[in-house]
């Protein structure tokens, strides 16, 4: 079995769960680590066959797959080859973008056989289900991982399967908001790590402080990865939506939602 992972994850929690998911079905894992914008010029037009196995995930943004991954995702093909869709979100709601993942890679020859929503870190707080995925949700991808190879062997190659996940078609509407961009306090030591984990390539590379706010998806990599804490989004809008996470989303825990195949 040759699995593959393709993933996007600028604050790391979609990578360990597919990491997780990876290991648990076995087999060689080549990754493809899509969260650089040079790296998805580097992974355009990838093919895949029917001996393949590709695991894909996406954090959640606005209910939704990231929308600018639909470029990367439209250049990928897949023959009949097998493909476990897994998405994160930051414990407010995941609406349609497992549906969305799973229905742009089966039009493009891939054939989901399972499907997971995981629960990571909010990526604008850290006091929105916080540490995880914690230990618990690392081995429930760990025991989902090898469930779905428990069931690739039993799939027969003329059965008819389909795999239903929750969502809704037309999908949410992605919420439009003011162009914003994060700001950059006197602790900068001008490492540069912020700009080279950029998924966008939004911080100017001769100059750390200056970021576009057009080209912003306020995934906050930059935040989370800044070693002198030195940056940050200082505006309203954006205090107003930790705020409104932290009161509407903290309060029961929420688990994972997994969906295997069903044959008939
Ligand atoms: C722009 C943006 C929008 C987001 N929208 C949602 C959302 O609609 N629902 C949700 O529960 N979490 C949402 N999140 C949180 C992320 O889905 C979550 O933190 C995820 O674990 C991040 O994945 P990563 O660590 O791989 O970057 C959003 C995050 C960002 C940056
Ligand atoms: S990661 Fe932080 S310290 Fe390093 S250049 Fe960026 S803002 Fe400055
Ligand atoms: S500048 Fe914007 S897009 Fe780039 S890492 Fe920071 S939050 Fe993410």
């Amino acid at each position: 079995m040759n699995v593959s992972r393709i993933y996007f994850s600028p604050t790391g929690t979609t990578d360990k769960i597919t990491g997780q998911v990876a290991e648990g079905l076995g087999g060689t894992v080549k990754d493809y680590n899509i969260t650089l914008l040079k790296d998805r010029a580097k992974f355009k037009g990838l093919t895949f066959n029917s001996t393949d196995v590709v695991i894909v995930g996406v954090p959640v943004y606005s209910g939704r797959i990231p929308a600018f991954l639909s470029e990367i995702f439209s250049t990928l093909k897949g023959d009949g080859t097998l493909a476990i869709f897994t998405v994160m979100y930051g414990h407010r709601n995941y609406d349609d973008a497992l549906l969305e993942l799973k229905n742009i890679f089966e039009a493009r020859g891939f054939k989901g056989i399972a499907a997971g929503a995981f629960i990571g870190e909010h990526s604008f707080t850290e006091k929105v289900a916080t540490g995880r995925p914690d230990a618990d949700d690392l081995s429930m991808a760990l025991k989902f991982g090898k469930d779905c190879s428990v069931a690739l062997k039993k799939l027969e190659s003329n059965g008819k399967y389909e795999l239903n996940v929750k969502g809704n078609f037309p999908y949410k509407e992605r919420s439009q908001s003011q162009p914003m961009a994060p700001q950059t306090n006197d602790s900068c030591n001008n490492c540069g790590i912020c700009a080279e984990n950029c998924p966008v390539e939004a911080i100017d590379f001769k100059d750390f402080r200056k970021v576009d706010a057009e080209k912003c998806i306020r995934c906050c990599s930059c935040i989370k990865k800044c070693p002198e804490n030195a940056k940050a989004f200082n505006n309203d809008a954006f205090a107003k939506s930790v705020q409104w996470l932290m009161t509407n989303c903290t309060s029961v825990r929420k688990e994972p939602e997994l969906f295997m195949l069903s044959s008939h």
